[in-house]
């Protein structure tokens, strides 16, 4: 998972309107959520503002998966509150929301730790949030955290063409939210509540409406994206194998992702599409967690690192050149140094393209913490130094093997400097090429993998090729 802390919303600007500044903390469903925050805000008036200074209203999003994600939100709390009091010194207002998981899991306590903050938001009640507000011109603090028993999908409005646009040509789309499989270590079962699948008619309506916009690649978002399931027009059972079937017959999508799976959920139709489907792009984000069995059962994951092992070879075996990547967790409660050990074995055997390591956090409520057996910081330290200096190695021969090799790159933005654009590849890969148009995929050689990058020559053609990667079977 990858820390997306940004601004997420492009700047338009309305004179006289009401302007909204949303920062995003934590995973790609949280950045999705603020988009549609936007959306809903939008509605209601407010226009998206990347300058804090001019906001009226000040929307954090937040995350609650690791202590010193939850930590931040209260010292960025801290600054905003001198910013609001010097506000008010001018008889000016400024808002402030926090919205997202922290919102969920503390709620009252938000309120009473941290003045500042006028109205708290749980993931759940989004589509509530212009009547939030308007209790809180009102006067009113609020706290809105249910579990709402509607659909917010259905009553967020949609977002506006130029909006769409402006976020570019690469889109996320929750298909799926919530957490089922309880593992001792996690607050999403009780942030983002069971798991829930949106139905496949409002999905595709969602994924048109992107392509129409100018959107090329889409990746589907849920906690447990793989557990997706739906049916068909004839009621028949589909799972995320069928809908990104489904998606790739849309004009104007070419590229697809998801993320993120759970090994348990990764089924025969879904490993099969990675062998047939052209669109489906060959990069699977799949967290094993740890290489210890013993371990991997006091995670409560519910399988072993073989069976981990034999379902990477069953995917490879779909399509030989997929890049993996996964999430590791160092130092849960119990894990010994051999425990550790088949960790750093696991990884070696699997061979990642990139990988997220964390510290084991403890998080309130969660079984893990009620663990004995807690490892000490300074062991939890030296063991995630040596596991992420393996994966640095790994995703570094990863980019090098792709050194003169032809990939297909879809561009995205303008580089950093004069004349340089910048785009993906078919593994995720930031792309920089000295030419393209975004929205066009192209193809180009690579010359050179430098940091997290790879360096293009000038585009080779611009058609789509009939297989997205250098070693397509
Ligand atoms: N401590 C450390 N890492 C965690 N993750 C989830 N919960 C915790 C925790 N309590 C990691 C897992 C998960 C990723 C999103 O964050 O690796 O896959
Ligand atoms: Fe958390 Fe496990 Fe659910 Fe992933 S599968 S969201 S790690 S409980």
């Amino acid at each position: 998972m990858t820390d997306t802390s940004q601004a997420t919303l492009s700047p338009t600007r309305r004179a006289g309107s009401r302007k909204v500044f949303i920062k995003t903390y934590g995973c790609q469903m949280n950045v999705y959520d603020s988009q549609r925050m936007g959306d809903a805000l939008a509605s209601d008036g407010y226009v998206a503002t990347q300058a804090i200074e001019e906001a009226d209203l000040v929307l954090i999003n937040t995350c609650h998966i690791r202590e010193k994600a939850a930590e931040k939100i209260y010292s960025e709390l801290g600054r905003i509150r001198k910013m609001k009091l010097e506000r008010a010194a001018e008889g000016r207002e400024l808002r402030v929301a926090v919205a997202g998981c922290v919102a969920q899991a503390e709620g009252e306590e938000i309120i009473a730790r941290a003045p500042v903050v006028d109205l708290v938001v749980g993931p759940q009640t989004y589509h509530r949030l212009p009547q939030a507000l308007s209790r809180v011109e009102k006067g009113e603090r609020v706290v809105d955290t249910d579990y709402a028993v509607e659909d917010k999908f259905e009553h967020l409005p949609k977002a506006e063409r130029k909006e769409i646009r402006a976020r570019g040509v690469s889109a996320f789309l929750t298909v799926q939210e919530g957490c089922d499989k309880f593992c001792t270590f996690c607050v999403v079962p009780y942030t983002r509540g069971s798991e829930v699948s949106r139905p496949l008619a409002r999905i595709l309506d969602e994924a048109r409406q992107l392509a129409e916009a100018g959107v090329r690649e889409v990746t589907l978002l849920g906690q447990n994206v793989n557990a997706w399931h739906g049916e068909d027009a004839a009621g028949r059972p589909v799972g995320l194998g069928g809908l990104v079937f489904a998606l790739a017959a849309i004009p104007g999508i070419e590229r697809l992702r998801y993320t993120t799976s759970h090994p348990r959920d990764m089924d025969d139709e879904l490993i099969a599409a990675h062998r047939d489907l052209p669109e489906l792009m060959p990069y699977l984000h799949l967290p094993v967690q740890s290489g210890s069995d013993a371990i991997l059962k006091a995670m409560n994951r519910r399988h072993t690192a073989d069976d981990y092992l034999r379902l990477v070879d069953r995917i490879r075996a779909a399509r030989p050149d997929i890049a993996l990547s996964g999430d590791f967790i160092v130092g849960f409660p119990g894990e010994s140094e051999a425990d550790f050990d088949a960790t750093m074995r696991l990884v070696e055997a699997v061979g990642y393209a990139s990988a997220f390591s964390f510290k084991y956090s403890p998080r309130p409520g969660t079984p893990g913490a009620e663990l004995t057996g807690h490892v000490e910081e300074a062991v939890k330290t030296e063991r995630l130094g040596r596991l992420q200096d393996l994966i640095r190695r790994q995703q570094q021969a990863f980019s090098e093997s792709l050194v003169g090799k032809t990939l297909s790159v879809l561009v995205e933005k303008p580089g950093r400097h004069p004349g340089q654009m910048v785009g993906r590849s078919p593994y995720l890969q930031p792309v920089v090429m000295s030419s393209g148009e975004i929205g066009e995929i192209v193809e180009v050689e690579i010359v050179e993998a430098v940091a997290n990058s790879l360096m293009a020559a000038a585009p080779l053609s611009f058609e789509r090729p009939e297989r997205g990667g250098p070693f397509a079977a």
